[in-house]
């Protein structure tokens, strides 16, 4: 695996405050990354040192292998894209596309070609002629990503392009930018707060929280092992409680048996407790149960049960049970 680019030891400070706070991280090339994480985390900063916006307080960027912190953005060799895509109205999407071309003086017939290029990757060849305002938001999208294509980036750093698309086609368009950094072997940043898109999306994610790094790795691999609280809340983990040895755990809702009889399942945990809720799902009930932890805290429960053949009604008194495995260890 090589490494496209990376921060060293990264720092951003806007007066007293530290926005991006120390960073080592590598960018595999060909793989795309996302950074992860709440807004105000420091995600667009970091994107910006890599693009050359701004300079680090300390320490150092490098791409392809050697130092580009003093390099202006227009050496870096990169494509960007941003939530607002500004595409120029008065000119036609091909010349939209074929714009940074113009400014690195592709010839003619070259832009021609990278332009259609480019087009027919994002499957907007037949609105070449088109102006961007008769493109609605997607295909508008798609555009700005075609013309940070063409100039065939060595990196190709996205921030938020999807967040002003509605729910359906920012789905969508998350297969589309993998589908595009598949076909083209880009190396890919990608900036987003979403959890669904980065999981979805990447091949590696990377959380952060004011302004450092809390977990790094491929999707299922933070997801089934997030390294500490933070991860697991933002991950959309809700179960938390402290085991017999103290340590602090999460369990995935589909993880945790929820049983009349008292019974206890085997080696795992068990406690007893009271269903507060359900809430019927269609597929499942989520089934929320208050009990006592080993610590002698109160925590509550949520359990996602899809044998229909359990029963639980708010006032049961149940036992709430998982296997040893799925017992999530947390570092506090
Ligand atoms: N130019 C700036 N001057 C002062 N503070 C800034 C500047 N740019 C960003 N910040 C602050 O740095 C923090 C991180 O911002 P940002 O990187 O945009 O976060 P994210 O993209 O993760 O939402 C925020 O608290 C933001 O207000
Ligand atoms: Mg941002």
């Amino acid at each position: 695996m090589t490494t496209a680019a990376e921060f060293v030891g990264v720092t951003q400070r806007f007066g007293d405050f530290t926005a991006v706070d120390g960073i080592d991280l590598a960018i595999p090339t060909g793989q795309l990354t996302t950074l992860l994480g709440p807004s105000g985390c420091g995600k667009t900063t970091s994107l910006r040192m890599l693009a050359g916006y701004t300079q680090p307080t300390s320490g150092r960027i490098m791409i392809a292998g050697t130092d580009a912190t003093r390099t202006p953005p227009e050496r870096r060799g990169l494509g960007m894209v941003f939530q607002s895509y500004a595409l120029f109205p008065h000119m036609s999407v091909a010349e939209n596309v074929g714009y940074g071309l113009k400014l690195r003086k592709v010839p003619g017939a070259e832009r021609t070609r990278r332009v259609a290029e480019a087009l027919d990757l994002v499957g907007l060849g037949h609105l070449a002629a088109s102006r961007p305002k008769k493109l609605s938001g997607g295909q508008q999208q798609r555009v700005a990503l075609a013309r940070a294509i063409a100039i065939r980036p060595t990196l190709l750093l996205l921030d938020e392009p999807l967040s002003n698309l509605d729910a359906r086609l920012r789905v969508q368009m998350r297969a589309e930018i993998r589908r595009i950094q598949a076909e083209t072997g880009l190396t890919v940043v990608l900036v987003t707060h979403d959890q669904d898109e980065a999981l979805e999306m990447s091949d590696r994610m990377v959380l952060m929280r004011e302004g450092r790094i809390m977990q790094e790795g491929a999707p299922t691999e933070v997801f089934t092992a997030p390294a500490n609280r933070f991860v697991a809340e933002f991950l959309g983990y809700e179960n938390f409680l402290t085991l017999p040895d103290g340590a602090l755990a999460t369990i995935r809702p589909e993880h945790l048996a929820i049983d009349r009889s008292g019974a206890a399942t085997s080696a795992g945990l068990t406690l007893d407790g009271t269903v507060v809720d359900v809430a019927y799902r269609g597929v499942d009930r989520l089934v929320t149960v208050d009990t006592v932890d080993a610590q002698g805290t109160a925590v509550r429960l949520m359990a996602d049960v899809r044998d229909e053949a359990v029963p639980a009604r708010a006032g049961d008194r149940v036992s709430v049970s998982a296997a040893a495995s799925r017992l999530i260890r947390l570092a506090a």
